[in-house]
């Protein structure tokens, strides 16, 4: 019998607890597959006494992290505290720096010390995986550093948060406001108590830095990401959306431009008839274009206890395996550094909801300005009136929405200026990237 994989998993919560009970019930099936059992022989967490639905009896206790990193025991290190800071960043440090593999499911770590720890990595030849990190059970991370490793990749895009897509699905199945569809998925633990790492689209920044690198071989770097969350999308939008053919999904997408690789997240339009716009509620998707191939959706449970710990056991189970691959696809000193591409370049149609002004010439004043900036309608849509208006000498505004052709992003901000300038419309425009899917 070969000797089994002697693994230290710090942090027994969500996720830890159901590696250990995956790691248990599949036990004689992985070690069939990987060549050889694998076995949690130390744990570590805040509180011993905690009830966790898990037997921690025959597993020794190590109360700091970091000292169950560096423990002589163990082949793997498994950090699944979460954090950016310590103690899951000097644990793995430690546990990488005795040359143990690394198993983590922490986006936070991989965004801002991903290529320092892959450096370390490197130098000590262990593994570092994490499989986990981004969309949950799908396999992206390995079908992006393995799976097409032959292919040359023009864009991936994704959704990447589950509390977001629940909010925008549930707005739209339902005409439910923002406010309320937030306060129901708090209600159902599928938001944070404070939200706005989500809804104000990080944490999908987050994912999205470490599936750019993946592609495109770029430094994982949050900061290099435009970055606008889902708190200004209205019931009206959706609505409109629908009724235009298309569905509003935040995305986070990277795409190699003439300029460089462009990455961003913000809400988006994308065509009801996409593989992207049929994944509704907390389920995550993401989709990448290859080349020489049609384009590929990879779609699944992105959070919860046993979604991510099958990510987080396939990581284990590629260890065991003796598979190694250089953390981010190819070595961390050849990861080309990143600049943020600057908005005003980035090219496609728009979906601008404006509130016009009900005079005689407003509808000519809108058309004559986007003309000048020679910017296309697709379609022009009025929509009903809003409630009449305390002073009924001025009739409420119309919503008027546009749906552009391509255009750069600078040309319909300059128009929407020129127009506001020309007091043909009231409050602030709507305005809405769609992407070509
Ligand atoms: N939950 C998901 O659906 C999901 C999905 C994808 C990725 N992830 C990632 O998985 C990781 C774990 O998430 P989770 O949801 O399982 O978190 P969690 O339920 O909050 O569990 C965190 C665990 O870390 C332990 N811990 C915290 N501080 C510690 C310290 N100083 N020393 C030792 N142990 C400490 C806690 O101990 P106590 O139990 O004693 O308090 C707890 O067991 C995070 O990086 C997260 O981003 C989670």
């Amino acid at each position: 019998m070969v000797a089994p994989l002697k693994v230290g998993l710090a942090g027994l919560g969500t996720v830890g607890a159901s590696v250990v009970r995956m790691l248990e019930h599949e036990r004689a099936a992985l070690a069939l597959r990987c060549g050889r059992p694998i076995e949690v022989v130390a744990v570590s967490a805040r509180s011993r006494g905690k009830d966790r639905g898990i037997d921690t009896r025959k597993l020794r206790w190590v109360a700091d992290p970091v000292a169950l990193a560096g423990d002589r025991e163990i082949e793997v290190f498994v950090e699944l505290i979460g954090g950016e800071g310590n103690p899951a960043r000097s644990a793995v440090t430690a546990a990488l720096a005795t040359g143990k593999s690394v198993v983590t499911a922490n986006k936070a770590l991989l965004a801002c010390h991903g290529v320092e720890l892959a450096t370390l990595a490197e130098k000590h030849d262990a593994a570092l995986n994490f499989e986990a990190a981004v969309g949950g059970a799908i396999p992206i991370v390995k079908t992006l550093r393995e799976g097409l490793a032959g292919n040359v990749i023009e864009r991936v895009y994704g959704i990447l948060n589950g509390t977001c897509n629940y909010i925008l699905s549930r707005m739209e199945q339902d005409r439910i406001s923002f406010e309320e569809c937030l306060r129901e998925a708090q209600r159902l633990g599928y938001a944070e108590a404070d939200p706005s790492f989500d809804i104000e689209g990080h944490d999908t920044a987050q994912k999205l830095a470490i599936l750019a690198s993946l592609t495109f071989g770029t430094k994982v770097d949050p900061s290099a990401i435009y970055v606008e969350g889902i708190t200004s999308i209205t019931t009206a939008d959706l609505e409109a959306a629908d009724e235009l053919g298309y569905r509003i999904k935040l995305l986070g997408v990277a795409v190699k431009t003439e300029q460089g690789i462009e990455q961003r997240v913000h809400p988006t339009m994308v065509r009801k008839d996409s593989a992207i716009a049929q994944v509704m509620g907390v389920t995550n998707a993401v989709t990448i274009d290859a080349r020489s191939i049609a384009p590929i959706t990879l779609v699944g449970p992105g959070a919860g206890g046993m979604a991510t710990a099958s990510a987080v056991v396939s990581d284990i189970a590629d260890i065991a395996r003796g598979i190694r691959v250089a953390p981010f696809g190819r070595p961390s000193a050849r990861l080309a550094a990143t600049r943020k591409a600057p908005m005003q370049r980035h090219e496609g149609g728009y979906y601008i909801r404006l509130l016009a002004v009900d005079k005689p010439g407003t509808a000519a004043t809108i058309a004559r300005r986007l003309a000048q900036h020679k910017i296309s309608m697709e379609s022009i849509v009025q929509r009903h009136r809003g409630p009449p208006p305390a002073n009924p000498k001025r009739p409420a505004p119309v919503p008027v929405i546009l749906i552009t052709y391509a255009t750069t992003e600078d040309a319909v901000r300059k128009a929407l200026a020129a127009v506001k300038r020309d007091r043909v419309t009231s409050g602030e425009p709507q305005l809405i990237r769609i992407e070509k899917n």
